[in-house]
């Protein structure tokens, strides 16, 4: 299962769009055991391969996680296999939990929106750089996407997620507690 693990990270590295301090093989392998990532295999060929994946990340509130880790081998795009995925995670996802997550791929933001996520940035209601760095960890770059890029309607038109931008994304239903609200 390493081997299999190992060539999957491979795969995600050479993409350039992944949290490289994620990719470990290890703890891949230790969140798959505990049922908080997800693998699709292709046991159609010898030797059989991992060609999907989705995890959940805890952050440092355990209310609040991150679905992160999306991938799907190229050869196998577009069989529904990214929405099954994506759909699956939500199914086992903590009750009451908050879930977001961070893309930068115009089909991942598709299926993360038609599962009611939204894209977030600072004229979001609620949301702060500050909570977004308490979300994200002190180690991970805040996407570009929340910060505002002043257009004419003074840094209200955020405009809409775009292939190659970053966006960070939560479910629709979002609330933070009163005391949090920035
Ligand atoms: C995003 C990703 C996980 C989606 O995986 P996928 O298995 O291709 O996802 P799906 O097949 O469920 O959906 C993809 C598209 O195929 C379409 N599709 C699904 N089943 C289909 C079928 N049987 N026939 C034709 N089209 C189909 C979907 O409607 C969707 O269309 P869209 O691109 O117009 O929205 C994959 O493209 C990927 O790994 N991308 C690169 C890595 C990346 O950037 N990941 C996200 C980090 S930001």
């Amino acid at each position: 299962m390493m081997e299999k693990i190992r060539r999957l990270i491979d795969e995600m590295k050479a993409t350039g769009k992944y949290h490289e301090p994620r990719l470990k093989s290890r703890a891949f392998a230790r969140l798959h055991k505990k049922n908080l990532m997800l693998f699709r295999f292709d046991r159609s060929q010898e030797p059989w391969r991992i060609i999907g994946v989705i995890g959940f990340w805890e952050t440092s509130d355990p209310s609040i996680i991150e679905i992160g880790t999306f991938y799907v081998s190229p050869e196998f795009w577009r069989n529904g296999i990214g929405t099954e995925l994506f759909s699956t995670i939500l199914q086992i996802a903590p009750r009451g939990a908050q879930l977001f997550t961070v893309m930068s791929d115009a089909r991942a933001m598709r299926i993360a929106m038609e599962f009611g996520f939204m894209p977030v940035t600072l004229a979001t209601p609620g949301f702060s750089l500050g909570v977004i760095r308490q979300w994200l960890g002190s180690d991970r770059p805040i996407p570009d996407s929340v910060y505002p890029y002043c257009s004419v309607d003074g840094c209200q038109n955020y405009g809409t997620p775009k292939s190659g931008e970053r966006w960070m994304f939560v479910r629709n239903g979002y609330s933070l507690p009163e005391e949090e609200r920035g």
